[in-house]
């Protein structure tokens, strides 16, 4: 694989040299685009004599070979580690100011981010605004280590370890480590839904949810990692999100849907000889009766035209009942507020029990949680209610944990 390997000005650069050495090691072509910051912390030879390429920071370097597109348009994935507050502002805004961001630009396959920083500098509303624009573009960055920081604080946002990041950015592009062991769900078919459905007012308009798809692209991810031949129905995901998991040898295939029906189809139709289904697409309960053919006309004067909804199928629950497969292990996601009625666990059994899956993930969602965060939190129940599990994390490390779950089951 050719990797290019984004180096910016912090203390952590030291570890770059590690990273740069195991990528090596691993048998993939790396080159180094520092900073010029980064030059201050560890310099080019060392970079070069460990890459075996050279090692530059400026657009007007080798202009004739217009290094910045070529670079961008080889790579096959591209890693910065460390990544600064700096420079995930300048990556943020779409700058073009040196190598490094205008190659960034220029590149087209997954990005993987490693920022280190100060704790306060990695809470800071503009670092995090930064970072959700990021991961909003598909770029995938990764949450610091917490521990010792450069002086004598502690806290998160030490870089995490070399072997962590290229574990994390490897698996990313389906890139199995080669000491990595055969994964638990080898041979294994497996079918995730992600994102949220939309169902059609007119032709313009839909009612949607909030679902970024997020934790659902996680599982097929780390399915695929663990050997699975993976299904994802991907309802409404942008295109860059859909990328990350169509490329490398461990790719997953992706069938796009919008409606509750599409995706009803589409997960019964791959569901047919899978393993497991995993249910983590937002579904719309309502769709509209009728659905003109034409935009819906204001009238003047007269309000809005009362829109009659009728109620969807649920897939989930006819999966359960149903079992398109013998032995089939299906798995839900409950999304709860909480309300007068019911805690989100009290609403999540009453789910299980309802549904009938084998498994079911609870989590809490509203005011900034679950939707469109990077991490997760769930409590992991049995179709009778009960609590089998418990995952907090990274949307990575809740889709591992609801693996190992599922790998219990299968056995
Ligand atoms: N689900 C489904 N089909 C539907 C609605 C939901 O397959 N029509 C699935 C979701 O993919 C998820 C689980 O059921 O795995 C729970 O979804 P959720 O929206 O939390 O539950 P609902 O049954 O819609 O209940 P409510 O909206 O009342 O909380």
């Amino acid at each position: 694989m050719r990797i290019l390997l984004g180096v910016t000005g912090g203390i952590a650069a030291y570890k770059a040299v590690l990273l740069l050495r195991l990528l090596r090691e691993q048998g993939h072509a790396v080159r180094v685009i520092p900073t010029r910051a980064a030059l201050e912390f560890v310099g080019a030879p060392t970079f070069e004599a460990l890459s075996g390429e050279p090692v530059s920071t400026e657009v007007f370097d080798d202009v004739p070979g217009v290094q910045h597109v070529a670079l961008g348009q080889g790579a096959d994935l591209v890693i910065v580690a460390p990544a600064t507050a700096d420079f995930l502002a300048r990556a943020a805004a779409g700058l073009a100011d040196d190598l490094l961001t205008t190659t960034l630009l220029a590149a087209r396959c997954p990005v993987v981010l490693a920022p280190a920083m100060h704790t306060e500098m990695w809470d800071h509303p503009a670092t995090r605004a930064n970072v959700a624009t990021l991961r909003e573009r598909g770029v995938h960055v990764i949450e610091p280590a917490s521990g010792r920081l450069t002086g004598t604080d502690t806290g998160p946002g030490r870089l995490p370890d070399p072997e962590d990041i290229a574990r994390e950015a490897l698996s990313l592009v389906g890139a199995a480590q080669p000491e990595a062991e055969p994964g638990d769900l080898a041979g294994r078919r497996v079918v995730v839904s992600a994102g949220g459905t939309r169902e059609a007012i007119d032709p313009v308009r839909f009612i949607g949810n909030r679902s970024s798809g997020r934790q659902g692209v996680a599982l097929a991810q780390a399915a695929a990692a663990r050997g699975a031949d993976v299904t994802l129905v991907a309802a409404n995901l942008a295109q860059d999100v859909t990328d990350q998991v169509v490329s490398g040898p461990r790719a997953c295939a992706v069938v796009r849907v919008e409606s509750t029906a599409e995706l009803r189809e589409a997960v019964r139709a791959a569901g047919a000889d899978a393993d497991v289904v995993v249910m983590a697409a937002a579904v719309a309960d309502f769709r509209p009766a009728v659905t003109p053919d034409a935009k819906i006309k204001k009238v003047p004067g007269q309000g809005p035209a009362p829109i009659e909804l009728v109620e969807n199928p649920d897939i989930l629950a006819e999966l359960a009942h149903e079992r398109l497969r013998p032995g089939q292990v299906v798995v839900g996601f409950a999304a709860e507020t909480g309300d007068a009625s019911g805690s989100v666990l009290e609403h999540g059994r009453a789910k299980a029990r309802r549904k009938g899956a084998d498994l079911i993930a609870v989590n809490a969602v509203g005011s900034g949680r679950g939707f469109g965060t990077d991490s997760n939190e769930v409590t992991l129940l049995d179709g009778a209610g009960d609590v089998v599990g418990q995952a907090s994390g990274s949307k990575r490390e809740v889709a591992d944990a609801l693996w190992d779950a599922v790998v219990k089951l299968l056995s």
